[in-house]
């Protein structure tokens, strides 16, 4: 039996990219390893949100998850914050974590040149917070997307590097985890790079059909092949690339050949993938909507969740304690 620990930022709603690259694959898993998710809220201190702002979102994206089918019953499903364990086992990696090997992350390059003004030493460590939350539950499986890959990476680094330092073996060296074997990196619709919440280019389980249609219609292609086999440009690689993790392989399969043949018609193409989109999320948005106004039910279930999360968490980090030398005189 593997244990599988999964989370997403409190920040925005949940997005393709964040179903198709993590949630998906913890679906797959909870009925049959020792699953966590949580919503990381600490993390998304890093960009200063309001106290209000900070509690809607964690609400929102909590109700989202549970919407997707997260159950709550087999799955271990808490907040960040209700675990306190887990700033401490921070705070001790913290102590064997280098100022070079932080300022390398990408990530960490990405937040210097996107937010200039906030770069805060909660960003240089984000990859440290991350490790903490995974290891002191002894994950051995992440399902994540192919952005999250480095600081997986760094993950094993930080758990090998205790191990190592100490001369135990206590932490597993976790990888991150797609079910098709390779990491997913969902586009967006602006013809470039991966979909994301500050890339302003998501469609998100929640948006209205209205939305959807807007945003797949204004979605960016070309002038469309010229000849039979032509290569295709990056955005309407794009676009077949969610057409292929949305629609059914027949429709796919029907606008690739039409593609092939030079005979396609991307507006037909749009059409269809924005009725297949809010054909897949309209009922996890109804169902959102429900949860989001069911405090009773949300409290019961991150109740649960941080008791659980709790005992797993106290039971690594007496043993870590125990191991760095803090002991009872
Ligand atoms: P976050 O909140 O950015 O994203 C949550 C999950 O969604 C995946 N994802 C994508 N996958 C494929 N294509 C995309 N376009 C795309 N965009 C997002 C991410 O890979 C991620 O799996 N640092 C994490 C949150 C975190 C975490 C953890 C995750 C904190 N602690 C411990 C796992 C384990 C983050 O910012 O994810």
């Amino acid at each position: 039996m593997e244990t599988v620990v999964s989370g997403i930022r409190s920040t925005g709603n949940l997005h393709l990219g964040n179903y198709f690259g993590a949630v998906k694959n913890f679906l797959k898993m909870q009925h049959e390893h020792r699953c966590f998710f949580f919503i990381a809220d600490y993390h998304s201190l890093t960009t200063h949100p309001t106290p209000a702002n900070l509690h809607e979102s964690v609400r929102q994206i909590l109700s989202e998850y549970l919407a997707c089918g997260i159950d709550p019953e087999t799955a271990t499903v808490f907040i960040q914050s209700d675990v306190p364990e887990v700033t401490e086992l921070y705070l001790l990696l913290n102590m064997n974590a280098y100022i070079g090997e932080l300022t390398r992350t990408t990530s960490f390059k990405e937040k210097v040149r996107n937010q200039p003004d906030n770069v805060n030493a909660g960003l240089l460590t984000y990859p440290v917070l991350m490790a903490a939350d995974i290891i002191i539950h002894k994950a051995t499986k992440v399902p994540v997307g192919k952005d999250q890959e480095q600081n997986l990476e760094m993950t094993r680094r930080f758990a090998r590097r205790f191990n190592t330092m100490y001369g135990v073996d206590l932490f597993p060296e976790p990888t991150a985890y797609n079910f098709g074997q390779q990491l997913v990196k969902i586009p967006g619709l602006d013809g470039s790079g991966k979909m994301g919440k500050s890339e302003g280019n998501a469609l998100y389980l929640t948006d209205p059909p209205e939305v959807i249609r807007k945003k797949v219609m204004r979605a960016v292609t070309d002038s469309g092949p010229t000849r039979e086999n032509q290569e295709m440009s990056e955005p309407v690689k794009n676009l077949f690339t969610i057409m292929q993790v949305i629609s059914t392989p027949d429709t796919y399969n029907h606008f690739l050949e039409m593609y092939n043949k030079a005979q396609i018609r991307y507006g037909d193409m749009k059409k269809q993938l924005a009725e297949d989109i809010i054909r897949f999320t309209a009922p996890i948005r109804t169902r959102a909507e429900e949860i989001r106004n069911d405090s009773a039910y949300l409290r019961r279930v991150v109740q649960q969740g941080a008791e659980k999360a709790r005992e797993s968490a106290s039971a690594t980090l007496r043993e870590v304690r125990e191991i760095i030398g803090f002991k009872p005189f």
